[in-house]
């Protein structure tokens, strides 16, 4: 009971963060697109195929994904902040995108219409850091595909106080802004040849892996 009252929280807290921010996200974002098309690119993204946008925001990835999979393809995502996701759903009517398929809810219990061939996680810490998240994501997503994630992380330990800039960048958009040291780790158990590599001087990382073929059991 204690732990769902906390979850709960956790998800009001990143609700009332983003409807804050929503506004000006797109321009602060601007300066993390060549971030966000290397992560989109690791996904090798074919025509045809059907790729999750895991916590879209605004929809920020919509394009490009797109560009990916072609029209034959489907781009799928879901974002839980009614703020963010009312701009999303702007930017596809205004674009008239009709293999777009997107809806406000919750990573921990949305319901996919079609298993994943790839999946995207671009910059979605408080996802990542929820393992009832990242299961109810990677229940839906077929065996082997590819899973492509990026966000911030703490430099190395050793660094001491330097890590008080990825806490205080963190602090504004995250419900758990000091779990940094790890932040891939749930996804990665569920991931064949995960592989990462450090960005931003090493206060962020992109990593990749595969869907193993077996469902991972709850921890
Ligand atoms: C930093 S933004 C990234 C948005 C988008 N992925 C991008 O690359 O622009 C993090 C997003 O995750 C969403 N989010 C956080 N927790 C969530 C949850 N449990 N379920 C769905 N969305 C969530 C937030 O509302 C926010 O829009």
């Amino acid at each position: 009971m204690h732990a769902m009252m906390a979850k709960q929280d956790a998800n009001q807290i990143s609700i009332e963060r983003y409807r804050a921010r929503a506004a000006g996200y797109d321009a602060s974002a601007q300066y993390t697109m060549p971030l966000r098309e290397r992560t989109i690119a690791l996904l090798e993204l074919r025509p045809g195929q059907v790729v999750l946008d895991v916590g879209a925001g605004t929809g920020l990835s919509y394009a490009p994904l797109r560009d990916g999979v072609g029209e034959q393809g489907l781009v799928m995502a879901f974002e839980q902040s009614p703020d963010m996701f009312e701009q999303a759903r702007a930017r596809v009517v205004r674009a008239r995108w009709s293999n777009v398929w997107h809806c406000c809810t919750a990573a921990e219990t949305v319901k996919l219409p079609q298993a994943a061939d790839a999946v995207l996680f671009n910059y979605v810490h408080d996802i990542s850091r929820t393992p009832a998240a990242v299961d109810n994501i990677m229940s839906q997503v077929k065996p082997g595909a590819l899973i492509a994630v990026a966000g911030m992380k703490f430099f190395p330990w050793w660094t001491g106080p330097l890590n008080l800039l990825p806490w205080l960048k963190n602090r504004p958009y995250n419900a758990h802004p000091a779990d940094l040291w790890h932040p891939w780790d749930l996804i990665a158990r569920w991931c064949d040849g995960f592989e990462r590599v450090s960005t931003q001087w090493g206060m962020g990382y992109i990593a990749r892996g595969r869907r193993k073929s077996q469902e991972v059991t709850a921890r």
